[in-house]
């Protein structure tokens, strides 16, 4: 497995990470949570596309999702439900991570814990305000991600690393 995979799969899910608070909390500020919403919508893709470069896909998943395309697979549940445990028994230490590496198809998998912050619970919380739940389920019908208390698991970002096809050498 190439050594520097674990290292760069950490920047680009901090980066993600980064890019997406700051758009949430310019929302946030400039039209309140609602705003907030649908900015998510429109820019969380679009990031996370921005982001996955040089044979990388970068995104999010969650045991329980807003946006059903988010939905994790067998892989992704099983370590969300290994982070999930870790945290209600209080036993994390550092950052929950998993990595995976496919010697046959030489691809490379990394997802890091994302845990629930006070700001995350006004739009995936317990008590949520009417016109907040209003606009999640005018935008997210399906949606499944409320009732997180501040220090559950959230959810995970998540990282699938495939080698570039290399170019033909048109000297050839
Ligand atoms: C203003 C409302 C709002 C706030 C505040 C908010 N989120 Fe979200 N969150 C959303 C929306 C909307 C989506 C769906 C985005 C999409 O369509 O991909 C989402 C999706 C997610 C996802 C992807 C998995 C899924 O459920 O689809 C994670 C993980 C997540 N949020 C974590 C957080 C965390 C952690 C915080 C606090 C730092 C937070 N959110 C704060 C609205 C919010």
């Amino acid at each position: 497995m190439p050594a520097s995979l674990t290292k760069e799969a950490r920047e680009h899910a901090k980066a993600l990470g980064q890019q997406l608070s700051s758009t949430l909390q310019s929302a946030i500020k400039q039209g309140g949570p609602v705003a907030g919403i649908r900015v998510c919508k429109e820019a969380a893709m679009p990031i996370a596309q921005s982001l996955s470069q040089d044979g990388w896909e970068v995104g999010r998943t969650s045991l329980r999702v807003r946006n059903p395309d988010n939905a994790p697979d067998t892989w992704e549940r099983e370590q969300l439900r290994r982070f999930a445990e870790a945290m209600s028994a209080s036993v994390a230490k550092g950052p929950l991570e998993a990595t995976q590496w496919n010697e046959k198809t030489q691809t490379f998998r990394y997802m890091k814990a994302i845990g629930t912050g006070e700001v995350c619970t006004t739009c995936h919380g317990v008590d949520i305000a009417d016109p907040v739940k209003a606009a999640i389920s005018q935008h997210y019908p399906e949606d499944s991600a409320t009732g997180f208390s501040e220090g559950d698991l959230r959810g995970a970002f998540t990282l699938f690393w495939r080698p570039e096809p290399v170019p033909a050498d048109p000297a050839q």
